[in-house]
């Protein structure tokens, strides 16, 4: 398989939210791309999909979604991957992509990515899964490293390892969440440079950033403020390793003016540059505020019948 499976580098890109709709319209801001969570337009005839459509002619876009649960033990939900891919054929997105995570079982949707243990029986689960999504989708899947709060026992793979395997076994790629290997490290103490040297880097078709809430002895990925200082000096060593991968910035929470979101993406062109030495000033939040949920919408109900 190519590098980064032959998919191209797409820029800058910024996720597309509702309350950006009129601004992106009616200035058309020159943002490289756009990523849009699936499950919000999935079902939606009205509005939101008229303006996807519009967006989609103007941009490149990203379907992101956060319903697929690939790491369940429920069968495959084909009620909502024939609903994904009738959306994927209309926008006709660069690509689909998903999380490593089980979202709900027994057709309950907990609307949360939960984390699996990292093991040989939960590779191989995954990557079976995985291989049908593809040939059902017609397409690779790009798959995120989720944010994690807890570990398993019975996990023995790293997670960096467990993405290398599961690249390998199925041809998907990677969507590679520096935010996310940040907080996971800190909750989970693994060391977050030997995570990112150990993914294939050439499998990187895509990054993330986003900002957090340090709760001092643990940290929530809340996506509801700018990216720390220490994610950017991450990302800065990722850049270095996977400098073809296509830049979001994901914004969910406290949702800020477009160009108040835009020129956070930009500061990434600066730790682009491996010998930028850093932003001194860190904008200071007050703790405990509410945490952030990307969807807008009241996702789709897990449903266990298979076609
Ligand atoms: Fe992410």
């Amino acid at each position: 398989m190519s590098k980064r499976l032959g998919l191209p580098n797409l820029g800058l890109g910024l996720g597309l939210r509702n309350q950006h709709f009129d601004h992106i319209l009616n200035t058309s801001p020159e943002v490289d791309w756009f990523e849009v969570i699936s499950e919000n337009f999935m079902d939606s005839f009205g509005r939101p999909r008229q303006i996807l459509k519009q967006i989609a002619e103007r941009y490149p876009v990203v379907m992101h979604g956060v319903s697929m649960s690939i790491g369940s033990t429920d069968p495959l939900n084909f009620h909502y991957l024939k609903s994904l891919k009738a959306l994927a054929d209309e926008v006709q997105p660069a690509w689909v992509s998903d999380h490593l995570c089980w979202t709900g079982v027994l057709t309950t949707n907990s609307h949360d990515l939960l984390p699996l243990p990292l093991n040989e029986e939960s590779l191989q689960h995954v990557c079976g899964r995985i291989k049908q999504v593809q040939d059902y989708l017609e397409q690779p899947l790009i798959i995120e490293n989720p944010s994690t709060y807890a570990s398993f026992k019975n996990s023995d793979i790293p997670e960096w390892e467990f993405l290398r395997l599961m690249t390998e076994e199925t041809g998907c790629g990677l969507l590679l969440d520096v935010n996310n290997v940040y907080v996971s490290s800190f909750n989970n103490d693994f060391d977050p440079v030997e995570y990112i040297q150990g993914i294939p880097h050439d499998k990187v078709v895509q990054m993330h950033l986003a900002g957090h809430q340090n709760m001092g002895n643990y940290i929530i990925d809340t996506h509801d403020r700018e990216v720390t200082n220490p994610v950017w000096k991450l990302f800065q060593m990722t850049y270095q390793l996977a400098s073809e991968a296509a830049i979001l910035l994901e914004w969910d929470g406290n949702i800020p003016p477009f160009e108040v979101y835009h020129d956070e993406l930009l500061k990434a062109k600066k730790f682009m540059d491996p010998d930028f030495a850093g932003i001194q000033e860190e904008t200071q939040h007050s703790e405990y505020e509410q945490v952030s949920n990307p969807l807008n919408v009241v996702p789709l109900e897990i449903e266990t019948e298979v076609s």
